[in-house]
């Protein structure tokens, strides 16, 4: 009995290492350990066992089964094992792709201006969000009264600051701090109490542009102005100037842009700067002039990608995005 066991233990020791698959294994784990198997039909001749075998052959019978139990464990493991190793570097599997990112398009057209304006000398600057009242309205010869103040008035914090709603407040800071003669364009978000529809947005971007020196005119605002259209929109772009009034720039145009498509639409207001707003800075306005402008950058986008609704360009529809 003793030596039918052992011989039992190795004969399964050998087939099990020669077992190739789990398929296999299932096999031979019927054929040694199944209710019908060759472990169970050994066991149940213990009974025949004289004796005086008995305690041996019973201890021997429980090893065995033990050590059986353990090496179809381990079989079964390592198989488990090289399945999940074989998943890890399967290099029949389709690779994982990464889209390839990309620029926003009202980020993309913010670089291509800057960038124009950059080429014709102008230095990109910054400025924050939350404002002062000083900065937004006063410092840009729009008083407490006065009723262009409506259009512009925005949303306010709890300290008193507000959400910019014209990048014409980076003008202030830069003149604040510098003196002329200056050449800068200043890029960023804007905020008004405006509904949004599909060319209304609470939000919105703006590029603000300023030079100021001595001997600066009207005509060198339109000559930087039909420059940029030029660049941007292409050779034969037309620039229309209409007047119109601005607190901050006397004399003030709004500047339309001709397109086959669409006829004559707005895109841009500027003027002269201010004596006021110079004053307001401690630059002498009998010494220096300079011109200034503001552009909707969606208004810009829109026009040039044939956007119909600014909503588009905040909705974070990857579809709409990919086109870019
Ligand atoms: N800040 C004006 C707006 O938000 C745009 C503007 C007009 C800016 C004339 C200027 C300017 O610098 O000279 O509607």
């Amino acid at each position: 009995m003793v030596e039918d066991l052992r011989k039992l233990e190795t004969d399964a020791k050998a087939e099990l290492s020669q077992a190739a698959d789990a398929g296999i294994l299932q096999e031979l784990r019927i054929k040694y350990l199944g209710r019908k198997g060759l472990f169970a039909s050994l066991a149940a001749r213990m009974g025949e066992v004289p004796a005086s075998e008995k305690p041996e052959a019973g201890r021997e019978l429980n090893r065995v089964k033990r050590v059986l139990e353990d090496v179809f464990k381990e079989k079964e493991a390592s198989f488990l094992g090289a399945v999940s190793a074989a998943k890890a570097i399967d290099t029949t599997m389709p690779g994982t792709f990464f889209e390839p990112g990309r620029v926003h398009p009202l980020t993309r057209v913010i670089l291509d201006i800057t960038r124009i304006f950059e080429r014709l000398g102008f230095s990109v600057v910054d400025g924050p969000e939350v404002e002062t009242e000083h900065t937004n309205f006063e410092a840009l010869n729009i008083p407490l009264h006065h009723p262009s103040r409506d259009s512009f008035d925005t949303f306010y914090l709890e300290n008193g600051k507000l959400l910019r709603s014209q990048t014409s407040t980076v003008q202030i800071r830069v003149m604040e701090k510098a003196r002329p003669p200056l050449k800068i364009i200043a890029p960023g978000k804007v905020f008004r109490p405006d509904a949004t529809d599909a060319t209304h947005s609470f939000m919105f971007h703006q590029i603000e542009g300023l030079m100021v020196d001595e001997g600066v005119r009207f005509s060198d605002l339109k000559g930087v102005l039909l420059a940029f259209a030029k660049e941007f929109f292409g050779a034969k772009t037309k620039l229309r100037f209409r007047p119109h009034f601005f607190p901050f720039t006397e004399p003030s145009a709004e500047i339309d842009i001709y397109s086959e498509k669409r006829g004559w639409l707005e895109i841009l207001g500027a003027g002269m700067v201010h004596p006021n707003v110079l004053r307001g800075v401690k630059i002498d306005p009998e010494k220096y002039t300079g011109f200034a402008f503001g552009m909707g950058v969606e208004r810009i986008a829109m026009l040039k990608y044939g956007v119909e609704d600014i909503r588009l360009f905040f909705e974070n529809d990857i579809r709409f995005l990919k086109q870019f």
